[in-house]
C-alpha cells in the first residue's frame, strides 16, 4: 500500500510527465513554423514516450491500490529561440526531471517502500539514456553553430528516429 504522501508525490510526478509530452509537443510544433519537419519529427516522438511515462506512473498507482488525481498541466513555453536554443532547452529539462526521479526514488527508500523503489529504478535508469541522447544532439548543433547546410542535414537524420526500429521489427 502506498502511503498518502508518496501517492500524492507520485500524482505530481504524473503530471510532470504530462508536462513534458506537453512541452515536446510545443517545441514539435515551434520547429513545424519555421520549416524543420526532422526535428519536429524527433519531438513528436519524444512528446509519445513522455506520455507513455506519465501512463506508468497512472497504471503504478492504481496498481498500488491508490488513486489517481490528474492535475492541471502548466503551459509551455510556444516560442523557442532557434533549434540549438530548443535542443538546450530540452536537456535541461531532463536534467530537472532526472532530479526529481532522484528524489522520488530517495522518499521511496527512505519509506522502504520495495515495489516504488523498483518501479522507480527503470526511470533512473531512463534519465541516462534521455540527458544522453538530448546532450548528443545539443554537442551536434554546437558543431554545427550557424552552417545552414549542416543544420539542413540534422534535421533529415533525426527525420529518420523511429525508422530504425520499425524497419527492425519487420525483420
Ligand atoms: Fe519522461
Ligand atoms: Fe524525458
Amino acid at each position: 500500500m502506498l502511503s498518502q504522501s508518496f501517492q500524492e508525490a507520485l500524482n505530481e510526478h504524473l503530471k510532470q510527465e504530462w508536462y513534458s509530452s506537453y512541452l515536446y509537443l510545443s517545441m514539435a510544433a515551434y520547429c513545424e513554423s519555421i520549416n524543420f519537419p526532422g526535428f519536429a519529427h524527433w519531438m513528436r516522438l519524444q512528446a509519445d514516450e513522455e506520455r507513455e511515462h506519465a501512463m506508468s506512473f497512472y497504471r503504478f498507482i492504481l496498481d498500488r491500490g491508490g488513486r489517481v488525481r490528474l492535475l492541471a498541466i502548466p503551459q509551455p513555453p510556444t516560442d523557442f529561440a532557434s533549434p540549438a536554443a530548443i535542443f538546450e532547452q530540452a536537456l535541461a529539462h531532463e536534467q530537472e526531471v532526472t532530479t526529481m526521479i532522484g528524489q522520488l526514488y530517495s522518499r521511496a527508500t527512505a519509506e522502504q517502500d520495495h515495489a516504488s523503489q523498483v518501479f522507480l529504478q527503470d526511470f533512473v535508469r531512463e534519465q541516462v539514456e534521455e540527458e544522453k541522447t538530448a546532450s548528443e544532439i545539443v554537442e551536434t548543433l554546437r558543431m554545427i553553430g550557424d552552417n545552414n547546410v549542416a543544420l539542413l542535414m540534422l534535421d533529415r537524420e533525426l527525420a529518420r528516429r523511429g525508422a530504425e526500429v520499425s524497419s527492425a521489427s519487420t525483420a
